[in-house]
């Protein structure tokens, strides 16, 4: 497990996090998205939202989906006066927690063919490269699909019991 030095913290993503996500968005994407996608995903069923703050400044951001046994990470990103801190870590840390919880057979991700930095990660983490999906970007680029297996089992009966946001 990371373990983020004090004033770091992780907690679920609110509504009120919702300027400083997109502040990050702009910051870290080439066609961020728009606020109103995490507005609605921030307390949606079968969702997994945290941020990270560096005491009260909102420093990244994850946002996933579980459905059909898998763990969907849709975000992920760090400010980049944050980065190499281990912050994205910390909140994988948590993802894999979380799928774990929901018994996910896998989680899974794309990632722009042009993104070296985030494909390093990943593969540190145990990601590894499961195919691609042609202009899955709106400007037109690549995403490479990548996964990571886990111990859950393929489902025979319905999904865990999960309440709210987190479960937390
Ligand atoms: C990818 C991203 C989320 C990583 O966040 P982070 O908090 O800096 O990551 P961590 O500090 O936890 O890095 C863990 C490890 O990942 C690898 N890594 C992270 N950034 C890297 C980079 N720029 N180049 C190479 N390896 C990198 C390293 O192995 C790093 O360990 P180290 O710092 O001890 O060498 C961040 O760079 C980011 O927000 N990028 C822009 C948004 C983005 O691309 N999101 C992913 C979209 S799919």
């Amino acid at each position: 497990m990371s373990a983020l030095p004090e004033p770091f913290t992780l907690r679920d993503a609110r509504h009120a996090d919702l300027d400083g996500i997109a502040s990050l968005e702009r910051l870290s994407f080439p066609v961020p998205w728009k606020p109103d996608y995490f507005e609605v995903e921030i307390g949606a069923p079968w969702r997994f939202n945290r941020v990270a703050l560096f005491g009260g400044t909102l420093t990244g951001y994850v946002f996933c989906a579980f459905a059909g046994g898998e763990v969907h990470v849709n975000k992920i990103a760090v400010g980049p006066a944050f980065r190499r801190q281990g912050v994205a870590s910390a909140l994988m840390d948590e993802v894999l927690a979380f799928s774990t919880r929901v018994n996910a057979e896998e989680i899974y991700l794309e990632v722009r063919i042009s993104n070296q930095p985030a494909k390093a990660f990943y593969a540190g983490l145990g990601f590894a490269e499961a195919g691609r999906r042609g202009r899955y970007y709106l400007d037109g680029e690549d995403a490479l699909v990548m996964v990571r297996k886990l111990a859950g089992p393929r489902r025979l009966d319905g999904p865990p019991a999960m309440k709210g946001d987190s479960g937390r």
